[in-house]
Parts: structure tokens; sequence; C-alpha cells
């Protein structure tokens, strides 16, 4: 390893504290300082090259330092840098806003943007529960599905339901409630879960503000898949108690599940859409929630009535990330995007043929660009995912296991020689497991 990195790794160790890490780890996993990145690829300061089969957390879309994206961004950054985005606008936004109330699903109307996820999460919850008091309910409850993940801030940790990341919490978190999610992908599960959710709602509906779900995938959860039908008998059930639905498509909306947005295919509107992550491209934090004209009409009012949505957070809408959004939008248009990724999820589906055969598989899953490989998993004990981790790096191909569930969520712009790469580190990955 070159000097600089090792001095590198030194002075990151001695003052930083990495995100969703224990760090002692780092004792004897070394960390990566990264050097740059092209393409679908990070480069080491030995220059080795790294396949990124993560979208590093699932939020790049068209490849590192995309040069479309990065020109944008160079104008941009001469132009307007931030701004204020109370009683202030600019265009980037007001061009992203009317391009995204465009292409989500219809009756979305109005945004509202944060620079997270989670703080996406945080607003379309605060937003459901002020709307049913402003209209004179109380309604002090969230539903979530079970294995859900909505992020890490203490209301979105609170309607999530994976373990590892809310059981410490346990004492300071909000009461929600949990339903079932559909246990695979067929229209059978969907069926059972929806009728879970009817018996809940028509015992507590009335004290119910929204139902959020992932639409098709619980990514964090293990990438859990689900057929659509679930979603449009979600979204009955919420009409018929007067709840809301939100949809959080911060991890699989922007084609991830092979449509623009997962929602498309159970041709469901939400009352409330979360989108963040590939939202820039991979580039910039920004999220948004998008909701209706009729959510947006109950907080509208003179401002003595005190039914405004008095949430801020300082960067909303910064206009790099806006701008940055706008390219990533552009490319989706202009390069068919959407199309074109039907060749490659075919090839993949292909690809994961070769995993039905290994003993140690118990499931292979797919949906769109999102594919998984689950390993049965016999010592709870043993962390199977950094084994696979390790030996997938010293292949060149970025993998993240999440427990005991290999998947692949790569960037748009892998090859399908790519996609091969990336599935023969993951194969010969699980295939070098000893005694498993
Ligand atoms: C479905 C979903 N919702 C919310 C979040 C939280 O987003 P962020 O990490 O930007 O806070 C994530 C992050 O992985 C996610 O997958």
């Amino acid at each position: 390893m070159q000097e600089n990195a090792k001095l590198l790794i030194d002075q990151d160790l001695a003052h930083i504290w990495h995100p969703c890490t224990q760090m002692k780890d780092h004792e004897v996993i070394p960390l990566i300082p990264i050097r740059r990145g092209e393409g679908a690829y990070l480069f080491d300061f030995d220059d080795n090259s790294y396949i990124d089969a993560v979208s590093s957390w699932w939020v790049n879309l068209f490849g590192h330092c995309n040069p479309y994206i990065n020109q944008k961004i160079k104008e941009q950054v001469d132009t307007l840098e931030h701004v204020i985005f109370a009683g202030f606008t600019h265009e980037p936004i007001i061009k992203l806003s009317k391009r995204l109330c465009e292409i989500t699903p219809p009756g979305l109307s109005k945004c509202f943007y944060a620079d997270n996820g989670s703080s996406a999460i945080e607003v379309a919850l605060k937003m459901s529960f002020q709307y049913h008091k402003n209209r004179g309910e109380k309604r002090p409850f969230f539903v979530s599905l079970e294995n859900s993940y909505h992020g890490e801030t203490i209301g979105a940790l609170s309607v999530g339901d994976v373990k590892l990341y809310k059981e410490v919490f346990e004492g300071i978190l909000i009461q929600t409630l949990q339903t079932p999610v559909p246990e695979n992908q067929t229209e059978e599960a969907a069926e059972v879960a929806a009728k879970a959710l009817e018996t809940l709602l028509n015992e507590r509906g009335y004290e119910i503000s929204a139902l959020i779900i992932e639409p098709l995938v619980q990514c964090a959860g293990g990438m859990h898949m689900y057929h659509p039908l679930y979603i449009s008998l979600a979204r009955s059930l919420c009409d018929k108690h007067g709840i809301h639905l939100i949809a959080d498509e911060i991890a699989v909306g922007f084609g991830r599940t092979g449509t623009m947005f997962a929602c498309e295919q159970a041709g469901v509107s939400p009352d409330f859409m979360a989108l963040s992550k590939g939202l820039t491209g991979g580039y910039l934090p920004l999220s948004v929630v998008l909701t209706t004209n009729e959510i947006y009409d109950a907080f509208y009012c003179d401002y003595h009535e005190l039914k405004s949505f008095l949430h801020s957070h300082s960067y909303t809408g910064n206009p790099l990330a806006c701008c940055a959004a706008n390219a990533a939008l552009d490319i989706f248009e202009n390069e068919h995007i959407i199309e074109k990724n039907r060749e490659k999820i075919a090839f993949i589906k292909v690809q994961l043929e070769r995993f039905k055969a290994l003993a140690c598989v118990k499931e292979v899953r797919q949906t769109g660009m999102i594919a998984a490989v689950e390993l049965h998993q016999k010592d709870t004990q043993r962390r199977v995912n950094l084994e696979i981790f390790q030996y997938a790096l010293s292949k060149g191909v970025l993998l993240r296991p999440l427990g005991n569930v290999v998947y692949f969520m790569p960037p748009y712009i892998l090859t399908c020689k790519e996609i091969e790469m990336m599935m023969d580190a993951a194969y010969e990955a699980i295939v070098s497991l000893k005694d498993f």
C-alpha cells in the first residue's frame, strides 16, 4: 500500500467515526482510501479498481464523475451555490419540481424538499399527521410493514422494523404499528398480507394517520421482494379508512425496479412519495416529498390559523443538488435509460441462474435492476457478509452483503460484460466460503 494511503488511514482513524460501522473492526479490516472514481469503478491509491456493485449505498445511477453531470454542476457553481429557501426560490428547483410532478404517478403535484432520505420520511410522517389534525382529527399512529427500513432519525427509525438498527433505541422511539409484509413475490402472499392489514385497519383505522411502505422491495431488510398487487390492495384499504399511503421510494425510485417508480407497477398513486438517493444521480444530498393538492390545501390558510407546515432544513433545495438532479433526469430522457435497462435486467436474470444450483443458496430474487442471492444462515455468529465482501474486493468488485443476503444494485452504465464480472466475483466468493 502506498505511503500516502497509509497516512490517510491513520489520519482518518484519528478523527473520524464512520457510519454504520463498528470502528474496532478497522483494527483488522483495512479502511480503503479511494483516490478517484470513473464510471462504474472506484480506484484506490495503488490504482486497484473496484466495480461499485452497490452504487455507493444505492445512490449512483450513471457512474462516478459522469462527464455530463460534472459539467452541469460546474456551470451551476459559478452561478448560484445556495440560497435560503424560505421566501426565495431559484431556477434549478423550479425546473426540477415541474419535471418530478410530470414523471411521478398522477395526482402528485407539490414538492417539499429536504436533504436526505430519513428527513424526507420525517416530512411525510409529520405532514400526514398534521393534515389530519388541521381537519380536526387526532390520528397518532403510523403503520408500517414488518421488516421495513425507512432511515435512522427517530421518526424514520420508529416506523422501521429492522431489529439491528432499532432495538437499542426502543425506549425513545414513537409508538408505531407493524403489519405483515407479503412473504414472497406471489399474488397469494400479497393477498394474505393485505388480509392482515384489513384486520388491523378495521380495528384501529380511525387512529392511524398513514401506512408507509417500501414499494416492491424492502432493501435494507435483506432485499425482500413482493408482488405489486399488495400495493394496490393496500391503496384501497387506506382509501376505505381515510388513511394516507406513503410510498418510500428512496431506494427503489429512479428505475431500480425496472420502471421509473415502483408504484407504477401497481398503477397506484400514493398520497406521499419520498425520493432521495438516485435523485441527484448519486452526486449530492437531496430529498423530496411529493404530495397532492388536496393535502397541500389542508395547510393553506391565513397565517394566524396555525395550520402551516413549519418544518425546514438549512440546506433545503440546494441549487447544486437540484442542478445534479436535473442533469440525472436529462440522462434518463436523452439516453432512454428505462428502455435500455430492460436488456440488462434480462441479462442479470440469466446470470442469476447459476446461483440456484449452489447448496448453500436459499433463494434467488430479482426485481428489475435489483438482484439478491440469499444464503442459508447456519451459524448466526459467523460474519459471512464480511467474508464475501473481502473476497469480492480482492477480485475487484465492491459487494456489501446484508447479513446472509448477497445483492447487486449496480449503476445503470454497467455493461453486460461488467455485470458478468460482478456476478463471477459473487459466485466465487460464495463458493469459496469454507464449511458453509
Ligand atoms: C427505503 C429507504 N428509506 C429511507 C432511507 C434513509 O435514507 P438516508 O440514508 O438518506 O437517510 C433509506 C436508506 O437506505 C432507504 O433505503
